[in-house]
């Protein structure tokens, strides 16, 4: 089975193009009330265009005040509706499967830019956040901010896309409440993974209530991250326990899928890990640092369904069209900004790329 093949999700029995997602990518475009640029458009719709199966928004905020950056998509109101509609009507014209990744950033969220104490599933802080703590949300709040996830899924819907990502990986408050550290709580959201888990078991209920059987959920999570308290036995738990809930995929945020689990470096790949411990009928969906086809292959080979990549798509929009040939091997960082906003990257956008360690000719290179 190649990567370069159509797939079909299980449950929907949605038709995918080939095997490649464009993972969610940050790209700082949107404007200060979370309305989407046409630049934000303009570079998305590109990617589909040349050939991604899936294609996936940036991370876009659900409430007004869970910012984590400026320059943020949003969806917490109707005034981002208009927006969304043009990005997911010419995402549709494409015949890619269109998913918005939907978040609150919690204990990323900063005061300095959404005016409010920043909340999480406990009392945490971490760096940039000017040393100021969170306030724990309570029972009707956690309640509440399921309803927001929930709104923000249907307005997604209303406006064409095909389904959302629910982000419970990289820190942010999916994920603070699934972290053992992040989440210290004694009440019915905290305690086991079984509980730590209830947030975003309660969600995708709710989402998949309000948006009905042919709506696409999506889950990503972060297999490891010590810090907040995620553990590899633990998230192998929660991908059980998610695995019998009416999702459409599990998507794995590895950074690396090639490096070796910590402890256990000749052990088998996350990607293996987790393909292994999920009923076939949940496709698994890994992203981290794929580069060639020969990568994509790779992957497969380990168990994955959809191969997900995001750094080499911003250089190669059309790095799906190439996976049937086995040598392909696309230029890597760094690239000029001339490459960068000829392949619709806005200068907005190649300014944020500069940032990333060695991406751009006279960037960040440490
Ligand atoms: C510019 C940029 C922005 C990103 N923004 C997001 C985001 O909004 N949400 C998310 O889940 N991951 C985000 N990521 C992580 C990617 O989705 C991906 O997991 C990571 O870059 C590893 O894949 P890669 O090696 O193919 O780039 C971002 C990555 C990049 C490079």
């Amino acid at each position: 089975m190649g990567a370069h093949q159509p797939f079909t999700l299980p449950r929907t029995g949605h038709v995918l193009k080939n095997r490649s997602v464009l993972a969610a990518m940050t790209n700082k475009q949107s404007h200060e009330d979370g309305t989407l640029s046409d630049e934000e458009i303009k570079w998305l719709v590109r990617r589909a265009k040349d050939g991604f199966a899936i294609t996936t928004t940036a991370a876009a905020n659900v409430t007004e005040h869970g910012r984590g950056w400026h320059g943020e998509m949003g969806v917490w109101g109707d005034h981002q509706l208009p927006g969304l509609k043009k990005m997911a009507t010419q995402l549709k014209e494409t015949g890619t499967l269109s998913l918005v990744q939907i978040f609150h950033g919690g204990m990323r969220a900063p005061q300095s830019i959404n005016g409010v104490q920043p909340v999480s599933a406990s009392k945490n802080t971490e760096n940039g956040m000017d040393g100021l703590y969170t306030r724990e949300l309570s029972h009707e709040e956690v309640l509440k901010m399921i309803q927001s996830f929930t709104e923000a899924a249907v307005r997604c819907q209303k406006a064409g896309f095909d389904g959302v990502e629910l982000h419970g990986a990289h820190s942010y408050l999916i994920c603070q409440f699934l972290g053992s550290v992040t989440n210290r709580r004694e009440d019915e959201w905290g305690g086991d993974i079984m509980g730590r888990s209830k947030f975003l078991r309660d969600m995708i209920t709710s989402v998949r209530e309000a948006t009905g059987s042919d709506f696409i959920i999506s889950v990503r999570i972060s297999p490891i991250i010590e810090k907040a308290g995620i553990f590899l036995d633990e998230s192998l738990q929660l991908a059980e326990i998610l695995s019998t809930m009416d999702i459409d995929m599990l998507h794995i945020s590895c950074w690396d899928v090639f490096q070796g689990v910590a402890g256990d470096e000749d052990g088998p790949s996350l990607t293996k890990l987790f393909a292994e411990t999920i009923p076939k009928q949940i496709p698994v969906v890994s992203t981290g640092a794929v580069w060639t086809s020969k990568d994509a292959q790779w992957l497969m080979s380990e168990g994955a369904d959809l191969v997900g990549v995001a750094r080499v798509a911003i250089a190669h929009p059309d790095w799906p069209m190439h996976l049937a040939n086995s040598d392909y091997s696309p230029d890597r960082p760094p690239f000029t900004e001339q490459h960068l906003l000829d392949v619709d990257l806005s200068p907005v956008f190649v300014e944020y790329m500069k940032r990333w360690k060695n991406f751009v000719h006279g960037g960040k290179n440490v």
